[in-house]
C-alpha cells in the first residue's frame, strides 16, 4: 500500500527569523563580529548532513562558524544513539560545557540528534543539564531560528520534538562541509527494525523524497561546482517503495548519471535483503557510479542473522557478492559487522570470520554489539560478556586487516583517478583524495588541484590510506 509523504518548503520565511536576522545583523554592527556557532557532531553521515543544514540555517541568519568551543555564542550537539560509546561522549563533552556556560553565560547551548529522539535521555538532559537552552530532534531542524528567538530573546528553554513524522521539508539551507562532494538525503527513517538497533525508534518509518526534488538537487550541486555525489538513506536500495507514483533507487540512479558536471556518484547504505538484479545492473551500466558498494553483513550464521531481524541468509549475502564481483569485476565491497550479538557462539563467531574471508573486504567498520534500551535484542538472554566480546573482536580484526593490506597491495604500481578533496592535514604540499573504491590515498602537489580528478600511481600502502604520485 502506497503511503502518503507530505513535502513542505522549509525556505526561511516567518517574522521571528527575520527579527532575529536582524538583530544578529545589530550585533555584527555594534561589536565588529558575527555571532558564532560550534557545531559537535556524533554518528553517521546522515548526522553530518543534517549538522550542514543547521550550519546552512544559523548562516542565513547571521552567525558564523567557530572551532573554538570555550567562547562560542551558539554551542551545538547533534547527537548519535547507535552504541553506548556515542551517548557517553555526548554526556562527557556536555559536562565540560556546563564549566563554559559558567563562565559565559550568554552562550547558548542545544542539544538534537538522535539522543533527542528518546524520551527518557530528553528527560535526562533537561534535569541533569539544565543549562541546556534549547533542545529539538531529527524531525524539527527547520523549527532551529524559532527555537533560538523563543531562547535568546524571551529567555525560554526551547524544546520542539516530533517523534515520527510523515512530513519532508525540502529547501532548507545548507552549507556544505566540502566544495566538490556532497551528502544529498534521498530516504528518511527506517523500517527493518534489525533487532538491535535503535534507528527506527528514533528516525520514525522510512520516507522517500520526491525523484524530481532529489534531482533537481544533484543539479544544484553541479552548478554549484560538486563533482561527487553521495546519496544518503538508511535503506538506500528500498528507496521509492512508499512514492505515491512508484520509482525504483536503480531508476534514480539512471537518472542522476544524466546530470552533466556529476563525475561520481556514492550511496550509503545498501540493505542485502533489497539488492536487486537490477540495481547491480544499475551500478554496472551507469557510468558515474562508483565500484564501491557498502554491504553491511553484520554476522556471518544464520541463526544470528536470524536473530537480527536481517532477513537474509549468509548463502544469500555470498550469492549477491557474487553476482556484483561477476557483473563488475574491479567491484570494491565494504561491510559493517557487529561482534558479541546474544546468543553468538564460538561457532557463529568463526561462521562471520569464514563470510570475511570469502568475501575479501576492501573495508569494513567493526562494531561490538552495545545494547540498547528498547530494541528486542537488549531483552534477549545470553548477552555475551564484554571480555568474550573483546576478544572475538580482536581476532576478526586481526583477519580483517590482513585482507584489506593485502587488498591495498594490489593496487601498487596501478594508477587510479583521484577527486582530490583536501590539503593533507600536516603539509601544504599533500593532498588527499579517494579513488572511485573509496580508497584514501595521500600524495605530492599543491591546492590549485582541490577539486579536480587527477591520476595518482600507488606507490605503497597501509591498512587505512595508500600513498602515491600525480602521473
Ligand atoms: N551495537 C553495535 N553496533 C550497532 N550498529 C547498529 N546498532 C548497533 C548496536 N546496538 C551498527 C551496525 C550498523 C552500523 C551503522 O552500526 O553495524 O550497520
Ligand atoms: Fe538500523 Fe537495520 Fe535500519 Fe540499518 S537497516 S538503520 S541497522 S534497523
Amino acid at each position: 500500500m502506497s503511503k502518503r509523504v507530505i513535502i513542505k518548503d522549509a525556505r526561511l520565511s516567518s517574522d521571528k527569523i527575520i527579527e532575529l536576522k536582524n538583530i544578529n545583523e545589530q550585533f555584527f554592527i555594534m561589536n565588529g563580529r558575527r555571532k558564532t556557532y560550534h557545531i559537535l557532531t556524533y554518528g553517521c553521515q546522515m548526522n553530518e548532513h543534517d549538522s550542514e543544514k543547521i550550519s546552512g540555517m544559523l548562516t542565513s541568519i547571521g552567525y558564523e562558524e567557530t572551532d573554538d568551543d570555550t567562547n562560542a555564542d551558539l554551542v551545538i550537539f547533534n547527537t548519535c544513539l547507535i552504541r553506548e560509546n556515542a551517548e557517553l561522549k555526548v554526556f562527557g563533552k556536555l559536562g565540560e560545557v556546563k564549566g563554559l556556560k559558567r563562565n559565559n553565560p550568554n552562550m547558548l547551548v542545544a542539544v538534537c540528534g538522535c539522543m533527542m529522539q528518546k524520551e527518557e535521555i530528553r528527560e535526562k538532559v533537561i534535569k541533569k543539564f539544565s543549562f541546556v537552552d534549547i533542545i529539538f530532534g531529527t524531525n524539527t531542524i527547520h523549527e532551529l531560528p524559532g527555537l533560538i528567538y523563543n531562547a535568546e530573546i524571551n529567555k525560554n528553554k526551547s524544546i520542539d520534538i516530533i517523534e515520527n513524522t510523515e512530513l519532508i521539508y525540502e529547501n532548507m539551507p545548507k552549507q556544505r562541509k566540502f566544495k566538490y562532494k556532497a551528502l544529498v538525503n534521498i530516504t528518511y527513517g527506517c523500517n527493518n527494525f534489525c533487532t538491535y538497533c535503535v534507528v527506527p525508534y528514533v528516525r520514525g518509518r522510512e520516507k522517500s523524497r520526491e525523484p524530481e526534488e532529489i534531482i533537481n538537487e544533484v543539479k544544484a550541486l553541479a552548478q554549484d561546482g560538486c563533482k561527487e555525489i553521495t546519496l544518503l538513506g538508511q535503506n538506500v536500495n528500498s528507496y521509492g517503495s512508499n512514492l505515491e507514483k512508484k520509482f525504483t533507487f536503480a531508476e534514480l540512479l539512471y537518472e542522476i548519471n544524466k546530470i552533466d558536471g556529476i563525475e561520481r556518484i556514492r550511496f550509503m547504505t545498501s540493505h542485502p535483503k533489497d539488492l536487486t538484479d537490477d540495481l547491480i545492473m544499475a551500478i554496472k551500466h551507469c557510468s558515474k557510479v562508483c565500484n564501491h558498494v557498502h554491504l553491511p553483513v553484520q554476522a556471518g550464521s544464520n541463526n544470528i542473522l536470524n536473530k537480527m531481524n536481517r532477513k537474509y541468509t549468509k548463502e544469500h549475502y555470498l550469492d549477491l557478492v557474487y553476482k556484483l564481483k561477476k557483473e563488475i569485476p574491479d567491484v570494491a565491497i565494504t561491510t559493517d559487522i557487529i561482534v558479541g550479538f546474544p546468543g553468538e557462539t564460538e561457532e557463529d563467531f568463526l561462521e562471520t570470520v569464514d563470510v570475511v574471508k570469502n568475501v575479501q573486504y576492501d573495508s569494513a567498520f567493526t562494531f561490538l554489539y552495545s545494547m540498547r534500551e528498547g530494541t528486542k535484542a537488549a531483552l534477549m538472554e545470553d548477552q555475551i560478556p564484554d571480555e568474550v566480546k573483546h576478544e572475538r573482536f580482536d581476532r576478526l580484526l586481526d583477519v580483517l586487516y590482513k585482507i584489506v593490506l593485502e587488498r591495498n597491495s594490489q593496487c601498487i604500481g596501478h594508477t587510479y583517478p583521484v577527486l582530490v578533496e583536501s590539503t593533507s592535514k600536516t603539509s601544504d604540499n599533500f593532498l588527499t583524495g579517494r579513488t572511485e573504491h573509496f580508497r584514501l590515498v595521500h600524495f605530492k602537489g599543491t591546492e590549485e588541484l582541490l577539486g579536480q580528478i587527477v591520476n595518482v600511481k600507488i606507490t605503497n600502502v597501509k591498512t587505512f590510506h595508500m600513498e602515491g604520485e600525480i602521473v
